[in-house]
């Protein structure tokens, strides 16, 4: 028997479309006590200074709550002349009702504007969609950014029961 299977898709598959508003935290090192990001290659600061992060992504804006999730990944200064950082990360989802379930991130920052999800995995399987940002508050080596989360996703659970196409593939 073939490794594979291969199934057309007979109709549109049946998408979602998920809504959040929450914050993330960045607090860096220095004279902060309790840090989620650390410089893995320097000098610091500047151009191709590259750090690993660990943010807290809360309902209520502060590091000092609890995390729903947490942006797990990099960020690299990408500007020779302006404080502009490329970065890439998962969204881990750690609270009960989307515990595991990832969305993959990314863009620049701390400039407000937009990041791209482009790719989810659990609850949000073959998400894409943008991530709204904007700097709150900003003041001691701290950060909180709003976050408008606004994706498309598609459950291939669902995807399976639906009437109109033939999904098999049980891994
Ligand atoms: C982030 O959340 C963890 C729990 O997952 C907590 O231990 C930590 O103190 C929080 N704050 C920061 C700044 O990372
Ligand atoms: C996918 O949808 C099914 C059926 O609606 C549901 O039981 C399941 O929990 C969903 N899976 C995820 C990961 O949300």
């Amino acid at each position: 028997m073939a490794y594979y299977q291969l199934a057309p898709v007979l109709c549109a598959l049946v998408q979602s479309k998920v809504y959040m508003h929450l914050y993330l935290n960045q607090v860096a090192s220095g004279s902060n006590p309790n840090p989620n990001q650390l410089v893995i290659v320097g000098p610091s600061g500047e151009f191709g200074t590259t750090a690993v992060n660990d943010w807290n992504i809360t309902i209520q804006p502060g590091a000092d709550n609890p995390p729903v999730a947490k942006a797990q990944g990099l960020h690299m200064k990408s500007s020779q002349t302006k404080d502009k950082w490329y970065m890439s990360f998962n969204i881990e989802f750690q609270d009960a009702r989307f515990a595991g379930s990832t969305l993959n991130v990314m863009g620049i920052f701390p400039e407000n504007g937009e990041w791209n999800i482009i790719e989810g995995t659990g609850a949000f399987t073959m998400a894409h969609g943008i991530i709204k940002h904007n700097i709150i508050q900003s003041s001691c080596e701290k950060r909180v950014f709003e976050l408008k989360i606004h994706a498309f996703y598609s459950n291939m659970t669902s995807s399976q029961a639906s009437p109109c196409n033939r999904w098999t593939m049980r891994a």
